[in-house]
């Protein structure tokens, strides 16, 4: 088992930080990265010409690393909202066909498909929540469901506010074969757990840094199949043509776009403070191993469900949860500023469309557990 890695972070003892699902804090060789950049920036003039590059490259090749993609596959962008406005230029869903997105899933996966939808004429068909908490299931069936064809499904692979997994193993093959394409939100995902675009073969696959890869805001990774590749990108950039150089004349020398999925990079994709912190994030999270880190987040909360229930919290099923979120939800509805009274007893986890959301990660360890069981339970029983 991957020991904890508190000694990694700047996490006093008596914080029990489980929130990564809301944003990690950052590694103290994050923090230190970001602190270089700064300081390089104060100096450009010692600015190696060729950091951009080489910082862009890295980058790239860490986010791709995390999903099995080749890196050129792999576009850097700011925010996964970014990345599904990119999709929404690409991929036109044809008129007539529906558009899958989940129940309340996180804005950033569906609203681009509801802004289009009427002007493009196709529908934004929304799964419901299933009543057993199967999202898997819930989605074949709307796949399979008679009338208007589904063109796309735009969701995530863990459901934001329930923590609930959707299999994408099982789902890509069935939209295959009704001939739609898929974008996932792979938020909670990307890094903790067994995401292989190889193995899914999804038409877009969306991560941003702030969460579970340990990173900084305004970083985001967008994975763009090679099928989809020849799409206009959202921003007109010259790193985006094949030859638009403010070093040659004449300037707009070749208008073509560049071929890969880096033709997709946003504008001021150098912002060299950000990607020197994205990269080292990404790497320490390589280091660990997807499986690792997943290991320590489902031990702890497997912890955290058994004491959980003793302390009457309602549980998911734990075969149809993401092994690092547990959302608990109560009977008669959360009690009224839970989340804010643990945060003052020290104890941190997100309120989430009337579930609190637990999300522990590598720095987390059985005292945090303690703590927050012990907070829980305190703040609870004075509800009642
Ligand atoms: C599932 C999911 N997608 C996306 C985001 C963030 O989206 P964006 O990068 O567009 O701000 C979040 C943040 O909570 C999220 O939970």
């Amino acid at each position: 088992m991957l020991p904890s890695q508190r000694h990694l972070f700047d996490i006093p003892r008596e914080v029990a930080y489980l929130n990564a699902a809301a944003w990690s804090p950052l590694p103290l060789a994050v923090q230190e990265a970001g602190r270089a950049g700064v300081a390089r920036k104060g100096r450009p003039w010692d600015l190696d010409p060729g950091l951009g590059a080489f910082q862009h490259e890295r980058c790239r090749a860490a986010a791709a690393a995390l999903i099995g993609a080749a890196a050129e596959d792999v576009a850097l962008i700011s925010s996964v909202s970014y990345g599904v406005a990119t999709a929404g230029k690409i991929f036109a869903p044809p008129a007539g066909t529906r558009v899958l997105v989940l129940q309340d899933d996180h804005s950033s996966p569906v609203l681009e498909w509801m802004a289009r939808a009427a002007s493009q004429g196709f529908t934004v068909d929304a799964v419901q929540r299933p009543a057993d908490g199967d999202w898997t299931a819930a989605v074949a069936e709307a796949i399979a469901r008679p009338g208007a064809p589904v063109s796309l499904a735009s969701i995530s692979n863990v459901h934001w506010s329930d923590g609930g997994v959707i299999d994408l193993l099982r789902i890509a093959p069935l939209l295959r074969a009704k001939g739609a394409a898929l974008l996932v939100d792979a938020t909670h995902g990307a890094g903790v757990m067994p995401i292989d675009v190889k193995a899914i073969d999804p038409d877009f696959l969306i991560f941003p840094t702030y969460k579970w890869v340990l990173g900084p805001y305004g970083r985001a990774f967008l994975y763009v199949a090679r099928r989809r590749q020849d799409g206009v990108p959202l921003e007109q950039t010259p790193f985006g043509r094949k030859s638009v150089s403010s070093e040659r004349v004449p300037y707009f020398a070749d208008l073509d776009y560049a071929p890969t999925a880096r033709r997709f990079d946003m504008g001021e994709r150098d912002h060299f403070i950000g990607l020197d912190m994205a990269a080292t994030g990404m790497e320490m999270m390589a280091g660990w191993g997807q499986a690792a880190i997943a290991e320590r987040c489902a031990m702890l909360t497997g912890l955290l469900e058994e004491r959980l229930a003793a302390a009457g919290a309602l549980l998911p099923r734990r075969s149809l949860r993401a092994p690092h979120i547990l959302c608990v939800s109560f009977r008669g509805g959360m009690p009224a500023g839970l989340a804010d009274q643990l945060a003052r007893l020290g104890a941190y986890a997100a309120p989430r469309l009337g579930r609190l959301r637990i999300s522990p990660h590598v720095y987390n360890d059985e005292e945090d557990v303690e703590r927050f069981v012990a907070s829980f339970a305190q703040v609870v029983r004075q509800a009642a």
